[in-house]
């Protein structure tokens, strides 16, 4: 793979940067100028460049849209307070990248050709990255199965590519959530701690029924008999439960969130004691009735913390205090920001730092 500088850039002649409205960033409405391709073809990946972004001539039979070999990533780009940019946990992105891959019988990205065509990227689309406070750039990287044909098999050739989008702060209305109790998002020994675009096909429809029920998003529980909780809409979930912060312990069904293991991090430098396990229904429903749940919440890239107002378990809602400025969820939001942004010490080596000339 080539380092950074031998990268082929063709530069966009056809900026859209004047028309992005800063003040008014919807979630990936606006796609930066430049784009990141790589093609693998006889077991091997071709030298990626980077062209401006734009539609790719694609056969109809290419293998993914037809069997699925899809998947992505979603990590994000901060302004620092020093002028630099930083993208966060770009290790660990990586590495879920790579476990996502094996899980779809797809071809390894080395760390070189990740980091150097990303850095390549964010240096070249710098002025993308929004500077006002909790904005961001969200980086998706996606690898998908190219090959044209038509019979059921792995293919033999795909395409890697990363874009991004500048993203505002998230401020979401809380969560009124329906406890899922006949759908699945996903099974023991299936594709859930996989990042694979069926994952999420696949849950648009139970969350599509919640919300002509009246709800905002499900709460998902384990496939065998629903007793068990496993993660909230497109993301993990957390709860503090008698000044606990109480989370589902990781297994196949449930993504190990970059930004679940970040808080979990934080909470334990905070002396804010944690625990990770299966988390029953009837616990949670307990603790809700007798006033012990403070705290629910999910968490994930494009949210970072987002908090939950209720659940519904059988038509019986359960309500949970909304979160205020001594809240665990806002106080750990704000410290991740801090280090995002250059603000406390990046005491785990979490930024990858870009410098801006
Ligand atoms: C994220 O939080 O980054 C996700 O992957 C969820 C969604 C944007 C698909």
């Amino acid at each position: 793979m080539a380092t950074n500088n031998e990268i082929a850039i063709k530069h966009t002649n056809q900026s859209q940067f004047p028309k992005v409205d800063f003040n008014n960033l919807d979630f990936g409405k606006y796609i930066s100028d430049h784009m990141v391709v790589a093609n693998y073809a006889n077991k091997n990946w071709g030298e990626p460049e980077i062209i401006p972004y734009g539609d790719l001539p694609m056969s109809p039979a290419m293998l993914s849209l037809h069997y699925g070999q899809s998947i992505f990533e979603g990590m994000k780009a901060f302004k620092m307070k020093d002028g630099n940019i930083s993208i966060f946990r770009l290790k660990k992105h990586h590495a879920r990248m790579n476990k996502s891959l094996a899980r779809m019988c797809m071809p390894q990205i080395s760390e070189p050709m990740f980091t150097e065509t990303l850095r390549t990227l964010i240096e070249l689309d710098h002025q993308w990255v929004p500077s006002s406070e909790g904005a961001s750039l969200y980086i998706r990287p996606i690898v998908f199965a190219s090959e044209p044909r038509l019979g059921v098999k792995v293919s033999d050739l795909y395409k890697f590519i990363i874009m991004t989008t500048p993203v505002g702060p998230y401020f979401s209305k809380p969560y009124r959530l329906k406890v899922e109790d006949h759908y699945v998002r996903t099974a023991e020994g299936g594709t859930g701690f996989a990042k694979c675009a069926g994952n999420y096909g696949g849950a648009f429809y139970p969350a599509q029924v919640a919300k002509e029920e009246g709800f905002d998003q499900v709460l998902w529980t384990d496939h065998k008999d629903h007793q068990y909780i496993d993660e909230v809409g497109m993301m993990n979930v957390m709860f503090v439960i008698n000044g606990k912060l109480i989370t589902p312990s990781l297994n196949t069904a449930i993504l190990d969130g970059i930004t679940r293991d970040s808080i979990l991090t934080l909470a334990k430098e905070m002396n804010f004691p944690i625990e990770e396990k299966r988390i029953k229904l009837t616990e949670l429903e307990k603790s809700a009735k007798d006033g012990s749940l403070t705290e629910a919440f999910g968490t994930g890239t494009a949210a970072v913390v987002a908090p939950i107002q209720s659940f519904n378990i059988h038509g019986v809602d359960y309500t949970i205090p909304l979160p205020d400025a001594n809240s665990f969820q806002l106080k750990v939001k704000k410290q991740l920001q801090d280090i995002r942004s250059g603000v406390t010490e990046d005491k785990h080596q979490w930024n990858h730092i870009i410098k801006i000339k």
